[in-house]
């Protein structure tokens, strides 16, 4: 079985580029079956995710293309089908993301239920109820969401939580829905904004992204479209924490601190420096010690759930005690019992779970469960004392591009090894 070794306690020092976000190249993939002809993403990350959403879109029919580095290809010209299967939606729960767009497209859809994962049930009754609400008619059998619609009609939607793919999916469809759709309480995450401006520029009419509430007006004559996607706020989070967790002085280059106010100011509040340094540049200086800081997850512009994972392996080395509570998925501690081994102080209290800091960890064989999960053991591995290993790293390449090759090049001891499967 693979894992990453990584022999703690050494600086990072350097320059690092952050890639492209993994959770604005998908929706963008999707969108482009909305379109007859080539939509041309760039900056695109190399993820096993993209992989995987490449695969279903090619069982759909769609022709897609690696044209250099980052720069993907996809044509929807010719549609073969309309069905995501159960085993592509298994591996990615994110495969969702073609219901909206193919209702759209060919006003039927068949996409495997996702079923939950390791964070959380995750159901999509959010997305389901906002495609009813249009005049979808839907049918769930043998495990199957069969998606009808004659015609699509614009409405007035409330979500009951900002779902971020459940916004995706509804925004997706109402650009061929007749009249106008307003989705209320609607997620206002960037990579929610890099679809609406996608769309735009396929020629659909949609504003409100980032403000709550998003406006649609179908239907609209598309036309394929080119773009360059964000980079990841989560993975440039996490490099800073990898920076701010080994008392490190690294140049984070291609950030948008525009999308990550609540992370900065988090870390600022653990004694970390993340100073400006140019173009889309900020300088990250770990500290000496390490100040413990308390965290609720929300929503954007909260403090992200895909940054807390990251967050705890820094508390557990800082000064004193920090409470950190979990408030958008019922499950997302999984990392706990593993960081544990390492030697961390943690206690869970219902959403909550509350560090003490201590003075080091110890390099341990831990197992990741989940891609920000895989994350936090490998930041924890940095600053521990001895070797770490961790296995499961499937789970880390579905959502950083060469992670391991990154911190490296940072000076992280850290190198994929062979592990005996009954050592695990
Ligand atoms: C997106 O997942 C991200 N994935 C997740 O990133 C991220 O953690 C999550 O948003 C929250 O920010 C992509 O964008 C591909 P949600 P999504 O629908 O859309 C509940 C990562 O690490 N809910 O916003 O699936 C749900 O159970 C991944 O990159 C319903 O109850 O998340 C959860 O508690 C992990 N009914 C909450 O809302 C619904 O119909 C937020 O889920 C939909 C959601």
């Amino acid at each position: 079985m693979r894992g990453l070794l990584i022999e703690g306690g050494e600086r990072l020092v350097g320059e690092v580029k952050v890639s492209g976000a993994k959770n604005a190249a998908l929706p963008l993939m999707a969108a482009s079956l909305l379109v007859e002809g080539p939509v041309v993403l760039e900056n695109v990350p190399h993820l096993r995710d993209v992989e995987t959403f490449i695969q279903l879109l090619e069982g759909l029919g769609v022709k897609v293309s690696w044209r250099g580095k980052g720069v993907l290809e996809l044509d929807a010209s010719r549609l073969s089908g309309f069905t995501a299967p159960y085993e592509l939606v298994k591996a990615m729960r994110a495969s969702i993301l073609v219901l909206g767009p193919l209702l759209a497209r060919l006003g039927e859809a068949k996409v495997s239920l996702p079923g939950g994962c390791a964070i959380g049930a995750r159901p999509i009754d959010l997305h389901l109820k906002g495609l009813e609400q249009m005049g979808v008619e839907i049918r769930l059998e043998h495990g199957y969401i069969h998606a009808t619609a004659k015609r699509l009609k614009g409405t007035r939607i409330y979500l009951d939580l900002p779902t971020v793919t459940g916004t995706e999916n509804l925004v997706m469809a109402a650009v061929q829905a007749e009249g106008e759709t307003v989705i209320e309480n609607a997620a206002r995450e960037p990579e929610v904004g890099e679809l609406a401006a996608v769309l735009r520029k396929m020629g659909a009419w949609v504003e409100g992204e980032g403000s709550g509430v998003l406006k649609v007006r179908g239907p609209s004559q598309l036309r394929p479209a080119s773009h360059r996607i964000i980079p990841d706020r989560i993975e440039a989070g996490t490099l800073m924490v990898a920076s701010a967790i080994t008392q490190g002085n690294v140049l984070v280059r291609d950030v948008r601190l525009d999308h990550l106010e609540a992370v900065v100011e988090k870390l600022r509040q653990t004694g970390t420096e993340i100073k400006p340094a140019g173009d889309q540049a900020v300088r990250v200086i770990g500290p000496a010690r390490i100040l413990s800081a308390d965290v609720r997850t929300h929503p954007y512009p909260g403090f992200p759930t895909d940054m807390q994972a990251q967050f705890m392996a820094l508390m557990s080395v800082a000064q004193g005690l920090s409470v950190i509570t979990e408030t958008i998925f019922e499950n997302r501690f999984l990392h706990v019992s593993e960081l544990r081994r390492m030697g961390a102080d943690i206690r869970i209290q219902g959403p909550s779970a509350i560090v003490q800091g201590v003075p080091y960890l110890s390099g341990a064989p831990v197992t990741a469960t989940d891609l920000r999960a895989s994350a936090s053991l490998v930041l924890a591995g940095l600053a521990a004392e001895g070797d770490t290993v961790v296995t499961k790293i499937h789970h880390l390449e579905r959502g950083y591009e060469d992670f391991a090759g990154k911190l490296s090049a940072l000076g992280a001891k850290i190198r994929e090894v062979e592990v005996d499967e009954a050592a695990g």
